[in-house]
């Protein structure tokens, strides 16, 4: 705990603070059966610029607050985009917004994805489920500074068909030169063509140099930690793996220590992590 007494308040509250900005639901748009992306755009000055791998507080009013990552493109600056899945109350009602309608953002908070450490080198983004929405903004990104890197590779799991998040937009980036992508999905009716198994099987077959790649991850733990130990079974230094992990969150801002995990406060110190620094709390149950 005695991270959370030495805190810098002053240095929070300018990270974004306790209040929020009032923003208006642009577009809404149903990705899956129970998620949707919301374009919001503030009602007063210009949308907030983000790093890849950052995250806001929503607040819908009288409901409550949850901490959504920013899946839109960092180089876009025109609204701020967020894919949330509707699994309790907040979620909820972050999710049955219309456009027009009014939200709460504070924001953007956290560590950003560490996007330098791959320039010269392979880039390879693992993701499973809802996941994907954090690490799209590195897609973005690194679809702009292509020069930067060597490849992108997009590997990314579901539960099933249905549940391909961004489907058309994979398979538009499965086309594009210098990018590859592959999919699986956990399982599937007669109709699927594509790949039946788990996301870390795709994992070694999709490397090209494991010494010179850098890889970043981001969906249910048990499968980041899998993938990382596929990661490092192929040759990828430890060192070189990143993740994003996700704890109940209350302020955001380093504060209230809901989201500690060990010695770290993932709003203020994460939630992107070295592999490294969080791998042996992350085997600890319930930590
Ligand atoms: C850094 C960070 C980034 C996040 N980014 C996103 C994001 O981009 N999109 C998004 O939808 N959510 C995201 N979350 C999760 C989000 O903050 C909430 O935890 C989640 O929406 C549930 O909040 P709730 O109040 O609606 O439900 P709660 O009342 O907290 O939970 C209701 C039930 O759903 C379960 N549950 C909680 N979270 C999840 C989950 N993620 N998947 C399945 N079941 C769950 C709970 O165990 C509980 O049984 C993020 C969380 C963190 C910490
Ligand atoms: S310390 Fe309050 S949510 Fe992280």
């Amino acid at each position: 705990m005695s991270d959370v007494q030495t805190l810098d308040r002053p240095q929070a509250a300018q990270s974004g603070g306790m209040l929020p900005s009032v923003y208006e639901v642009r577009t809404r748009r149903r990705e899956l059966v129970d998620c949707v992306t919301l374009e919001m755009v503030p009602l007063e000055g210009a949308p907030l610029s983000f790093a890849p791998g950052q995250f806001t507080m929503l607040y819908v009013h009288g409901i409550g607050e949850i901490a959504v990552s920013i899946s839109g493109n960092p180089g876009n600056g025109e609204a701020l985009v967020q894919t949330v899945r509707s699994v309790g109350a907040v979620s909820k009602a972050v999710c049955g917004l219309a456009e027009g309608e009014r939200l709460g953002v504070r924001g953007p908070l956290g560590v950003p994805w560490p996007v330098e450490q791959a320039f010269g080198k392979h880039l390879m983004v693992v993701a499973g489920g809802l996941g994907l929405a954090p690490t799209r903004p590195i897609i973005y990104w690194a679809l702009a500074n292509r020069d930067l890197l060597k490849s992108i590779s997009i590997v990314y799991g579901t539960r099933s068909p249905d549940q391909i998040l961004y489907a058309p937009q994979l398979l538009g980036w499965s086309s594009t030169q210098g990018l590859e992508v592959g999919i699986t999905v956990d399982r599937a009716g007669e109709d699927w063509t594509g790949r039946v198994g788990v996301v870390t099987e795709l994992i070694a077959p999709m490397l090209q140099d494991p010494a010179e790649t850098v890889a970043m991850l981001c969906g249910p733990e048990i499968m980041m930690r899998f993938a990382a130990d596929a990661l490092a079974d192929a040759g990828v230094s430890q060192d070189d793996v990143y993740l994003s992990l996700e704890r109940n969150m209350k302020c955001g801002i380093g504060w209230c220590g809901h989201c500690q995990l060990g010695p770290h406060l993932l709003c203020r110190d994460g939630p992107v992590f070295a592999y490294p620094a969080v791998r042996d709390l992350m085997t600890v149950w319930e930590l």
